[in-house]
């Protein structure tokens, strides 16, 4: 595995300019003073911020901290009204419709996972590739090669054994699970997860954990989330956004010590999340447990 680990200071990114990639290589993402605006109110400030090949990188922030507005630029789902993002050395995301992503190496999962409850497992991961319709579930002939790497998709995401099984029956973890093997069966360079242990049980919680170690070195993950537990165990390297910048970046142990990031979160405690103004994942006395916390 050649996940890279991160040798930046806390703090380190807080200031104007290139945010480097922790270890130094050639990033897969580039993004360089990015900045998105909605009706005037800037939600992307000048951002820069980058990620390694192969390297599993999460984005933590308090609510409203431009996390998923980041994802919908970087996918082309928002426009950014200044600066660039460069994907794979050359290609000028900021440029690209949403539609041309998935054959640019880049996937996207929304948080509600979004699966075809009538087909099976298996069927699901054959409409990704485009040889079933989604709208008949009629298939053509599939490819050689095609079915084995379904299967060994099935098999990575933990699913192998429900393959005959229609995906509305399955778990909220498993459906998770899916979406997560529908972008993979597409090999993207890239894949993009948006809160994906939200509302999993702690068992799902870690198994998502191992998946997401599994898939970072042959690919990059970027992996926004509010779980604070989650992230203290299987992150290297964090990016804390804020305001629309990077206001720390590092490991976990250093950012949660960084006194801004601290600052950012406690100015944040009445968000409406529980878990997503809090830093060390602890609960208060008689407050309800946080999604994916317990
Ligand atoms: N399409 C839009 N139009 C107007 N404002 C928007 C739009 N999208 C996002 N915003 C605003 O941009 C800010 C950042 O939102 P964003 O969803 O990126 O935050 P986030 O870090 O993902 O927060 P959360 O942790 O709550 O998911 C918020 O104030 C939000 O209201
Ligand atoms: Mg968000």
């Amino acid at each position: 595995m050649t996940t890279s680990r991160s040798n930046l200071p806390a703090g380190a990114a807080s200031s104007n300019g290139p945010v480097p990639v922790p270890d130094g290589s050639k990033p897969i993402l580039s993004v360089e003073n990015l900045t998105v605006s909605f009706d005037g109110f800037t939600v992307l400030d000048e951002l820069n911020f980058a990620m390694a090949y192969g390297e599993m990188r999460f984005l933590i922030g308090p609510n409203g901290a431009g996390k998923t507005t980041l994802i919908d630029v970087i996918t082309g789902k928002s426009k950014p009204s200044k600066g660039r993002i460069i994907f794979d050395g050359s290609i000028d995301l900021g440029r690209r419709q949403e539609h041309q992503l998935v054959r640019l190496g880049v996937g996207r999962k929304f948080q509600t996972p979004s699966v075809y409850a009538s087909l099976t497992v298996y069927e699901n991961l054959e409409v990704m590739l485009g040889f079933r319709s989604k709208v008949t579930g009629l298939a053509r002939k599939l490819r050689r090669g095609e079915g084995d790497r379904i299967m060994d998709t099935l098999e990575q995401v933990g699913l192998s054994h429900r393959a005959k099984d229609v995906a509305g029956g399955l778990s909220h973890g498993e459906k998770q699970w899916l979406e997560i093997g529908m972008l993979l069966v597409q090999e993207p360079k890239l894949l993009l997860l948006d809160e994906p242990v939200a509302g999993m049980t702690r068992r799902e919680r870690d198994r998502t954990g191992e998946l997401l170690q599994s898939i970072g070195g042959e690919r990059s993950v970027l992996v926004v989330e509010h779980d604070m537990d989650f992230v203290r165990q299987f992150a290297q390297t964090v990016t804390v956004l804020h305001l629309g910048k990077v206001l720390s970046q590092g490991g976990m142990e250093d950012v949660q010590q960084d006194p801004e990031v601290i600052r950012a979160y406690l100015g944040n405690n009445r968000s409406q999340r529980p878990e997503a103004g809090r830093l060390n994942g602890q609960r208060e006395a008689g407050e309800p447990v946080a999604l994916g916390v317990d």
